[in-house]
């Protein structure tokens, strides 16, 4: 699906015709499907973990879900874990990045009471036994077990386990407390690998990656075999390694998300099949005659003029019309960006220009609503996710 100006012309045409007159994260669920079905010739549906930080919006994961036919997610941070557990009662979460206690104790006093049952239903990540200990104190205070993934260190040095003796601490500890702990599994990232730079190789990085996670895993099986109850979460990968991850894998749990919709950042050799599927549309308030900079006037406009366009500033790149550039002379702002066309560009005032996010994590919540085409069609607006605590009150 080529990505032509056949294709921006005829999505301005669109956002002109809703009438949307402001900053717009459009995201085109052709592309989105045409990604996922990609990820599907991968791997199993029951295997994926969409990560909501990368797809933040309760709608966009939800259609992922209906497709899929699994709610299985990886959250990172507790607003977005409060409106999960409200609107998706059945998903399975596994938290992606250790909590602080303070945070895990606002879960238990906000979160909506519903049927989602977090003892069998969310791994909360622990990378030391301090936070261990601190679990332990905590399934006290609520009277239940929490489930606990143990994250391991595959070769990214992000934290997580290093070596075998702190895997038998924390496997000693959970042993220990049976009443208040349950192993659920295990989660090793690996984005380091598409990485390796000379003399390495990223074939031979991801090898190796796989390999550290085999060891912890034999050892734990090896040694702690009670500790399974039911099969253990193996969870792994993310959009820059998801393709290098075969049958051979020890992983039964992959994450992504960032790769359904491709940002520049995940223009990588590793998913050249994937195609970006999420655009910020923002309009043209002015054009101007030239380019000129104030203080160096004098300096030749270049064949060019000037735009100033609605909002600005965001993690993105320049990609439509063709030949649009950000001047890094005049400046960044949030509020109407600068940008330079050539002069025979026909781009006019109340046009959309379009610009690729670099990743969609952070970025996607800056729009409000995700304006989702599909074909050449507007089919519906969808709320991204709420970046504030939540009481379960509050919670709809
Ligand atoms: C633990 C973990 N798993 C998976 C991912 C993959 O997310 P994505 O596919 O959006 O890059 C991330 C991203 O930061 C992560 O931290």
């Amino acid at each position: 699906m080529p990505t032509g100006n056949d294709y921006f012309t005829a999505l301005g045409a669109l956002l002109r015709d809703i009438g949307s007159g402001t900053p717009r994260m459009v995201v085109d669920l052709d592309r989105l499907d045409d990604n996922l079905g990609r990820l599907l010739e991968m791997h199993s549906p029951e295997s994926l973990r969409f990560v909501a930080k990368s797809l933040p919006s309760p709608q966009l994961l939800q259609y992922l879900s209906k497709r899929t036919g699994q709610q299985r997610l990886m959250v990172f941070h507790l607003p977005f874990l409060l409106q999960i557990v409200a609107a998706f009662p059945r998903a399975n979460v596994l938290m992606g990045k250790p909590m602080p206690i303070a945070a895990m104790r606002r879960f238990y006093a906000d979160r909506v009471a519903n049927e989602f049952e977090d003892t069998g239903q969310l791994q909360w990540l622990a990378d030391t036994k301090l936070r261990l200990m601190q679990f332990i104190e905590l399934a006290r205070a609520i009277g239940r077990p929490v489930s606990v993934s143990i994250e391991i260190d595959v070769g990214m040095h992000r934290g997580g386990l290093a070596d075998e003796d702190s895997l038998a601490e924390m496997l000693d500890t959970i042993r220990g407390h049976r009443e208040e702990l349950r192993l659920a599994g295990f989660m090793g990232y690996d984005a380091h690998v598409p990485k390796a730079p000379w003399p390495h190789s990223v074939a031979a990085a991801a090898e190796r990656a796989k390999e550290r996670y085999g060891e912890f895993l034999e050892f734990a099986w090896a040694n702690y075999p009670e500790l399974e109850e039911g099969e253990w979460c193996v969870n792994g990968a993310g959009s820059p390694t998801i393709a290098m991850h075969g049958e051979e894998s020890p992983l039964n749990d992959y994450s992504l998300g960032s790769a359904l919709v491709k940002p520049t950042s995940f223009d990588l050799p590793t998913l050249q099949d994937f195609e970006p599927a999420a655009w910020i549309a923002a309009p043209v308030l002015k054009r101007l005659a030239g380019v000129r900079i104030p203080f160096i006037e004098r300096l030749p406009s270049g064949g060019r003029d000037t735009l100033f366009i609605y909002g600005g500033k965001w993690m993105a790149e320049p990609c439509y019309p063709d030949g649009l550039r950000e001047s890094p002379i005049y400046g960044l702002s949030s509020n109407q960006q600068m940008l330079t066309v050539p002069s025979d560009s026909d781009v006019a005032v109340d046009d959309y220009i379009f610009l690729r996010p670099m990743q969609s994590e952070a970025v996607m919540l800056q729009f409000g609503d995700l304006c989702v085409v599909r074909g050449n069609r507007h089919i519906d607006d969808w709320p991204v996710f709420q970046n504030a605590g939540f009481p379960a009150e509050r919670i709809r």
